[in-house]
């Protein structure tokens, strides 16, 4: 079977990738001085406190990229021992109450999807792995007709600024699903993103591992830390969405996301593999990625496109700069895919640049203040040079767009509901 080689030769070949990506991180913080004594303002004051504290919208974090902001999280794959209390409690409490799949994890072989112990079949509505394509309402596959939902992973990264550049200039907003620990090495580029361009930001867990394979606390770390460096980094916003590497997800996964979170599921329902553009093996080329984009953006507008993209090099970059003109001429709204069904992208925010209700991470009961009266008035009361154009300003501000997006996924051939277990 093609697919099946082409799945296992994509696995050998993200198992490269995930080696290099290491590699190709720049670290752009200065160490603190070297004295032996730790002043005030030393970053390892600040290891200690990771508990559930108080916060209200006055808060100050501290500066994006200095030693404290730096201090307290994880600097690479997080000790489960140390996970904030309040996040395990709220764990504990979901799988006490029944509402976290007691599942296995699953077992990494190289070069071969996941799989589960004998018996756990990954296509049933048990496991429901995305890596084998079984969907589950409350996930996002598909956007809305018409809509294309932009949105990039693995940054920031280097290659992220060229890109930032490019959607500022055509005053267009994404999302960008940023690794946590890239977050920390690259927290300049962070602030591009944020705070010049006013994307909508969003989770790509801490390390970039396959979740399945990971034990509950395992997830818990991985999604908590990144929730967390985007909370603190962000004035205090919460993200709403989360993508899993490699789309691996199943139904313990995207339940603990969910119930300790309120974290969404994101997939996509076209995928790129301009992942792989810089890779020593690439699975595509610049033009398979072209006549791909061709297809799918002059193609049928139902449902909406999901569109699998990175920003993890110049190629990656420059195949969506490639791309562009045709999701514009083709008629294609093209919005950030955090707004994609016009309402918030943060749980507690309308977006960058709206106010924002204080909340720790873990905190389900907030909600995100209105959108500001002059978003949704006019757009170019908005700040200038972030928002998206004007029709698609007055399609998501205009509250229209109510209807759960569509699961139904043409590419998709197993469809698998799960009814009972997992709530929406
Ligand atoms: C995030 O910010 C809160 C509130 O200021 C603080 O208590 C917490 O320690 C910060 N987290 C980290 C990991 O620095
Ligand atoms: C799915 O697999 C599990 C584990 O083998 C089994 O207990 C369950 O009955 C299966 N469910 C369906 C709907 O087939
Ligand atoms: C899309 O790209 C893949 C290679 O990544 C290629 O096999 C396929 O034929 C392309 N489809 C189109 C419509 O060009
Ligand atoms: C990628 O590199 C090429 C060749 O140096 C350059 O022309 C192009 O502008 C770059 N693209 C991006 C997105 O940086
Ligand atoms: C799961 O479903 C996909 C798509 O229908 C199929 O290719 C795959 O073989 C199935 N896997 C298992 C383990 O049944």
């Amino acid at each position: 079977m093609p697919s099946r080689l082409a799945s296992s030769v994509l696995l050998a070949v993200v198992t490269l990738a995930t080696a290099s990506h290491s590699a190709k991180i720049a670290n752009d913080y200065d160490q603190p001085s070297s004295a032996w004594y730790q002043p005030d303002d030393h970053p390892v004051h600040a290891l200690f406190k990771r508990g559930h504290v108080a916060v209200d919208a006055t808060m100050s974090y501290p500066e994006v990229g200095s030693a404290q902001w730096r201090a307290g999280y994880p600097a690479a794959e997080a000790p489960t021992e140390t996970l904030p209390k309040a996040w395990v409690d709220r764990l504990n409490a979901a799988v006490t109450a029944g509402k976290i799949p007691n599942i296995p994890q699953s077992i990494l072989t190289q070069g071969v999807a996941p799989t589960y112990p004998e018996g756990y079949d990954p296509n049933n509505s048990t496991v429901c792995s995305s890596t084998y394509k079984c969907i589950t309402p409350g996930d996002i596959w598909d956007a809305p007709t018409g809509k294309l939902a932009l949105s990039f992973d693995d940054g920031p990264l280097p290659a992220s600024t060229a890109l930032l550049q490019f959607l500022a200039k055509n005053k267009q907003k994404a999302t960008h699903f940023f690794i946590g620990t890239n977050i920390l090495n690259n927290p300049q580029v962070f602030k591009t993103a944020f705070n010049d361009n006013k994307d909508d930001i969003a989770v790509h867990t801490w390390t970039h591992p396959y979740m399945t394979s990971k034990s509950n606390e395992q997830v818990l770390g991985e999604l908590g830390w990144t929730m967390e460096i985007i909370h603190n980094s962000t004035g205090g916003r919460i993200p709403k969405y989360w993508r899993p590497p490699y789309g691996d997800s199943d139904m313990r996964v995207r339940a603990i996301a969910k119930e300790v979170f309120g974290l969404t599921t994101v997939i996509w329902n076209q995928d790129t593999n301009d992942w792989s553009l810089s890779e020593p093996v690439p699975l595509t080329t610049s033009t398979e990625i072209h006549a791909n984009m061709t297809q799918w953006l002059t193609g049928p507008k139902t449902p909406g496109l999901v569109i699998l993209e990175h920003e993890l090099s110049n190629a990656s970059v420059q195949s969506f700069i490639d791309a562009y003109p045709m999701m514009t001429s083709n008629k294609w709204n093209v919005v950030s895919l955090a707004a994609l069904d016009g309402g918030a992208s943060y749980q507690n925010a309308y977006d960058s640049s709206a106010p924002v209700a204080a909340a720790n991470v873990g905190d389900l009961n907030v909600k995100a203040p209105a959108a500001p009266a002059s978003s949704s008035t006019t757009q170019a009361s908005k700040p200038s040079g972030t928002t998206a154009g004007k029709p698609k300003a007055a399609q998501r501000n205009g509250g229209s767009y109510n209807e759960p997006v569509t699961f139904v996924s043409v590419g998709v051939t197993l469809f698998s509901v799960l009814l009972g277990i997992y709530s929406l």
